[in-house]
């Protein structure tokens, strides 16, 4: 079992046995963030595409996204937050114990972002770093994954980062997916802890309604030993390989926006069912910042406080595997998290991929107590 952040008193009340199984969960002790430098507004958008800030914002809630500038891209972005999140929590890259980056627009298949982010921060070399892909379910796999190398290595702390620079794979003639996405990057430090709450649960599912350029060789198209060309093979709606050149980000929005309003609830409700929480004692739950419509059809499904459920896609778009942790920092710049608030996240997106997470936040006692507002993200 997991950290409960009970008292053994209270675990057993819930049925949920002692905590006695050591530093296996893990906090939020700092965070950062990074934004490009070119704004795009949707305004911007409708001269690429047949498309209008009218359009936009009510279907999605996204009025404005960050793109990359030519010298700006995943990886500087990473860094950039990284070295934010890293300044805050007062623990230096040499005491990292991992570095893990979610991403699904790394620089490079090879040498990951997170070695290269890993070098560039001076960490270690005698610790491990590795870039996932979970799309948008990045981040909050990136828990786990993080949590198992520290748990492997018996280290303390791990960096997990969410950065994406998905302008490149958009093309931005083509509104069903350009009106959508944004880059950005978000950081946090985590450190291994026995005394506050920290469960998941992941889940996948091979579906190819959301579907982003890689290195695809076109040997998907005699994988399928019976010769179908059934599309359905790839996903519903979506068709790909021996159709379609996958150049640019595709979707089926529809099926996308169905899949999300069915599994953010079970997400929700699975984690709360593990940690022995009610949606009641929570403060904040962080969705992955897909869509405005999302949040507000699971909002109203679960009968839950709107307020709980934090946005801002409407300044980043839908950021992908840095979605979770922009919104997390922006919450903390807005003076929104409080020390030691047990939040959920959610993520879900390509793959198909979903994600829940409970954990506290729980930064260091600051100094002076004007070093923890009016941090201005650059
Ligand atoms: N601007 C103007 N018109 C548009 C646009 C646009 N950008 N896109 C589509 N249209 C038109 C369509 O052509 C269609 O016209 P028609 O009726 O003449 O055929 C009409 O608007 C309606 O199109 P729909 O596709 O039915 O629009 P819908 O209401 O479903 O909204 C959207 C589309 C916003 C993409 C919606 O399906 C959605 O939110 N899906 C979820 C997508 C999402 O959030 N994905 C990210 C999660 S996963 C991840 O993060 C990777």
């Amino acid at each position: 079992m997991r950290s409960t952040g009970r008292s053994d008193a209270e675990t057993e009340d819930r049925g949920e046995g002692t905590e006695e199984d050591g530093m296996d969960g893990l906090k939020i002790i700092a965070l950062g963030s990074a934004l490009p430098g070119r704004l795009v507004s949707n305004d911007e958008l409708s001269h690429y595409a047949d498309t209008s800030d009218e359009w936009i914002f009510p279907r999605t809630g996204i009025h404005d996204r960050y793109f990359c500038k030519k010298e700006e891209s995943a990886m500087t972005l990473a860094v950039r937050a990284a070295r934010e999140a890293l300044g805050r929590s007062g623990i230096d890259s040499s005491e990292l114990g991992a570095v893990v980056v979610a991403t699904m627009s790394a620089d490079f298949a090879t040498p990951s972002l997170a070695c290269l982010v890993a070098r560039e921060l001076g960490c270690p070399e005698t610790i491990p770093a590795l870039d996932l892909n979970a799309a948008c379910s990045g981040f909050v796999y990136g828990l786990e994954v993080a949590r198992g190398l520290l748990l492997g290595n018996e280290g303390r702390y791990a960096l997990l980062i969410g950065t994406e620079q998905l302008s490149r794979l958009l093309d931005l003639s083509d509104r069903t997916t350009s009106i959508l996405f944004g880059d950005g990057a978000g950081a946090a430090v985590l450190e291994r802890s026995a005394a506050s709450v920290y469960e998941s649960f992941l889940g996948s599912r091979g579906d190819a309604s959301i579907l982003a350029p890689g290195t695809y060789t076109g040997a998907f198209d005699g994988f399928y030993s019976d010769g179908t060309e059934d599309e359905s093979v790839l996903g519903s709606g979506v068709t790909a390989g021996k159709h379609q050149k996958v150049d640019h980000m595709l979707m089926d929005g529809k099926s996308v926006f169905l899949f999300a309003i069915d599994i953010v609830p079970r997400c929700i409700e699975e984690i709360l069912k593990k940690s022995g929480r009610t949606l009641e004692e929570i403060s904040h739950v962080v969705c992955h910042q897909a869509n405005s419509r999302i949040i507000r059809n699971v909002v109203r499904h679960m009968k839950a406080d709107p307020g709980k459920f934090f946005e801002d896609m409407e300044h980043y778009g839908n950021t992908s595997g840095a979605s979770i942790p922009l919104a997390l920092d922006d919450m903390r710049e807005r003076g929104l998290l409080q020390r030691g608030e047990e939040l959920i996240l959610v993520g879900f997106g390509g793959g198909l991929t979903w994600a829940s997470a409970i954990l506290c936040y729980e930064p260091p006692l600051p100094k002076d107590p004007k070093e923890e507002t009016g941090t201005e993200r650059k």
